[in-house]
């Protein structure tokens, strides 16, 4: 690494940049930009899960007084071959899922548009549908690879003849259902066509590679497209790629000549944004009498659509989490009459790590160890498949520290034999771990004659505090104080950067920002440290010196701890406490670093409790498309939770030492929760979410 930065105001709680532009309504999100001339489109959903929409009769619609035109397959511009069968809006009267875009409304107010949107009339040619997975289902298959490019299988040694010697063995299934996406800020885009091009005010997690895909889309040049998105109001990895509500917004706008705004609503939100693919997981695991893993077997069935092929990677953290003599992990998938799963924080991690940190857990229960001791028992002292050194792993570290916080020693290992009043209350602990890696970006980093500089790169603040903690590194990386220094972020004109995913945002843009501001500063000393009238700017690339560091296992651990109170009468789960530990490099910010840990480890909880899609067999969806029926936490909810930290000091990863914080929160919660949960009745629950009823069942209510 050519220099590191010297953190100053780096680790130290600087509040977010555009705080008071947020908490006074002066960001303007996707939706709030304004255009002269703006007309409102509104989608049109298909009522069927499978078949042909037969004909469209738009002759109500259109006589609304304000409507200006609907779009269906028939009229919509033809957009010749579309890769992603999700973004081909509009161009075949086929139904791959209830809940597809089958028409568009666009009308002078968003009112008329929705109100003529209820009144197309469209017919259909229903066929039967198949949208049920079941680890049986006939139409699983092996798909080439897993998200974003993981063997689909992996093996080592011979694990069937290792479970069948093995001491003692745990042979467990556990399910997740489908998890819907709803950020705060539902999809949205503005639309303005000008001289054959097209600029889309949206909602996206990273504007440069949504031009791409966009302009290939709509068979435009990517120089022809631009997408601006200075604030977004949330992602969890649904707005990572674009939506079929920007294409429809592009080509409405075409259709009529003039700006066209759409969103999705909140119900829209369950059908066409993505979601986290249902999972069915059978995890089996063979030890010695001492709690030694001879086995680690992980396999998955899993979903994804007929329109577009997404292998969640279910399975991969089972690659790397513990030393096992032998493994073998799988991923089966079946196309079905469903919408595209996608990213949901976190993707693979979460859901894996569930049926993992469970099976420790029963683990733990059949060789009488405690389930920390059996963690640091099976401790790797490299990443067991590839065989590289990790860069840092300090989860034994984390699973210490968290026990000492927590009182973990007070905890009688004996289930179910802790109570309070009509409370049965129990502890549970889990492991967590993320990927460490950033991504190609570029940068530009301009000093102005001012003594302010100016920083521009095509990321994205999600609400993560991105743009704040740029501002850090690159004030440290000019010593200056961040006050000199502006950030641009959130347009595709700006220099090509990584997308806001796979908690490599900051590390990414990080590093092109340090890159480019060590070339401003040659620059700057060429001019003997003057900066002209006009200023001076320079730029970096970090696609060689990512493509050229150290192999390393690089990744976050993490442990959460839970406290768990279980209504022996009702069944109701309320988390008491929580506390997770992480190690995750250098934290750059503890502010808004808590804040994601803290965010994280609530989506866990809500994924343990509250997070359902459930499906309906008649109709081929999911029914609950609302908060009243999609349960999430609310403040009540989430009582006595608290995130802090190792400091890890890692020279593998990048100028900040720092590994991505946005995913690790959420990984291994949920396993704690259901290990909390089991430690206070004695009874386990498999299938998430752990409903009452579910619980009651097991407690013979
Ligand atoms: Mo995240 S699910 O990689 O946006």
């Amino acid at each position: 690494m050519a220099t590191t930065v010297t953190p100053t105001t780096l680790g130290t709680a600087v509040p977010r940049v555009e705080g008071r532009e947020k908490v006074t309504g002066q960001a303007v999100y996707a939706y709030e930009h304004d255009m002269e001339g703006v007309a409102y489109a509104w989608i049109v959903q298909a009522t069927i899960a499978r078949g042909a929409v037969r004909e469209v009769d738009a002759t109500l619609a259109l006589g609304l007084p304000g409507v200006l035109a609907v779009l269906w397959h028939d009229n919509a511009p033809d957009l010749g071959e579309v890769e992603d069968g999700e973004l081909a809006v509009l161009q075949s009267p086929r139904v791959a899922y209830r809940g597809q875009i089958v028409a568009i409304v666009v009308a002078e107010s968003l009112e008329v548009a929705r109100d003529a949107a209820a009144i197309v009339d469209v017919a259909y040619d229903a066929e039967p549908h198949d949208v049920e997975l079941r680890d049986d289902h006939p139409k699983l298959y092996t798909p080439p690879k897993v998200n974003p490019n993981f063997e689909t299988d992996t093996q080592e040694g011979d694990p069937e003849a290792a479970l069948a010697a093995a001491p003692v063995v745990v042979d467990r299934t556990y399910t997740t259902p489908a998890e819907h996406n709803n950020p705060l800020e539902p999809h949205a885009t503005l639309a303005v066509w000008r001289d054959g091009g097209v600029t889309l005010y949206d909602s996206t997690q990273g504007a440069p590679r949504a031009r791409d895909t966009i302009a290939g889309v709509l068979g435009l040049e990517p120089d022809q497209v631009r997408v601006i998105s200075p604030h977004v109001g949330g992602g969890f990895g649904s707005k990572g790629t674009p939506r079929p509500t920007a294409i429809a917004a592009a080509l409405a706008a075409r259709h009529v000549d003039r700006p066209v705004k759409l969103t999705a609503t909140r119900q829209q939100m369950f059908a066409f944004v993505g979601y986290r693919t249902p999972t069915i997981q059978r995890m089996r695991l063979g030890a010695s009498s001492d709690g030694q893993l001879l086995a680690l077997v992980h396999e998955v069935a899993e979903q994804t659509s007929t329109v577009r092929e997404f292998a969640e990677q279910t399975a991969v953290p089972s690659r790397m989490m513990y030393a096992s003599a032998t493994r073998r992990t799988a991923h089966r998938l079946a196309a079905l009459d469903v919408p595209t799963p996608s990213w949901m924080r976190a993707p693979g991690e979460t859901p894996g790590m569930y049926a993992l940190e469970c099976a420790m857990d029963e683990l733990a229960a059949e060789v009488g160890l405690d389930p920390i001791e059996l963690r640091v028992r099976n401790e790797p002292d490299i990443d067991p498949e590839t065989g590289l050194e990790f860069s840092s792993r300090n989860l034994v570290a984390c699973l210490r520290e968290g026990a000492a916080r927590f009182g973990w020693d007070a905890r009688d290992p004996a289930p179910g034999t802790r109570r309070d009043g009509e409370w049965l209350v129990g502890m549970g602990v889990a492991a967590s771990t993320y990927p460490a890696r950033r991504a190609p970006s570029s940068a530009f980093a301009r000093a102005q004659a001012d003594g302010t500089f100016v920083v521009g790169i095509g990321a994205a603040d999600i609400g993560t505090g991105a743009r704040t903690v740029l501002t850090q590194i690159a004030a440290d990386a000019l010593e200056v104080p961040p006050e000199r220094v502006r950030v641009e972020i959130g347009d595709s004109a700006l220099p090509f950067a990584m997308l806001a995913g796979g908690s490599m945002g900051t590390t990414s843009w990080g590093s092109a920002i340090v890159r480019a501001i060590e070339a401003l500063r040659e620059r700057l000393a060429e001019h003997g440290g003057e900066v002209p009238a006009d200023g001076l700017e320079a730029q970096a690339d970090t696609s060689e010196e990512v493509k050229a560091q150290e192999k390393y296992a690089r990744h976050g651990f993490g442990a959460q701890f839970c406290e768990a109170r279980v209504n022996a009468g009702t069944g109701e789960v309320r988390i008491a406490r929580m506390l997770g530990v992480f190690a995750c490099g250098r934290i750059l910010n503890p502010l808004t670093a808590r804040s994601q840990f803290i965010g994280g480890m609530t989506q866990g909880i809500s994924m343990a409790l509250h997070e359902e899609s459930v499906l309906d067999l008649e109709f081929g969806d999911y029914l609950n498309h609302d908060f009243a029926q999609y349960h999430v936490p609310v403040f009540g909810d989430i009582e006595d939770i608290d995130a802090t930290w190792i400091e890890e000091d890692d020279p593998h990863l990048n100028p900040m030492g720092a590994k991505g914080i946005g995913e690790i929160g959420i990984v291994g919660t949920a396993a704690a929760v259901a290990n909390a949960v089991h430690h206070a009745t004695g009874m386990r629950v498999r299938d998430l979410p752990i409903r009452l009823d579910r619980v009651l069942g097991l407690l013979g209510r």
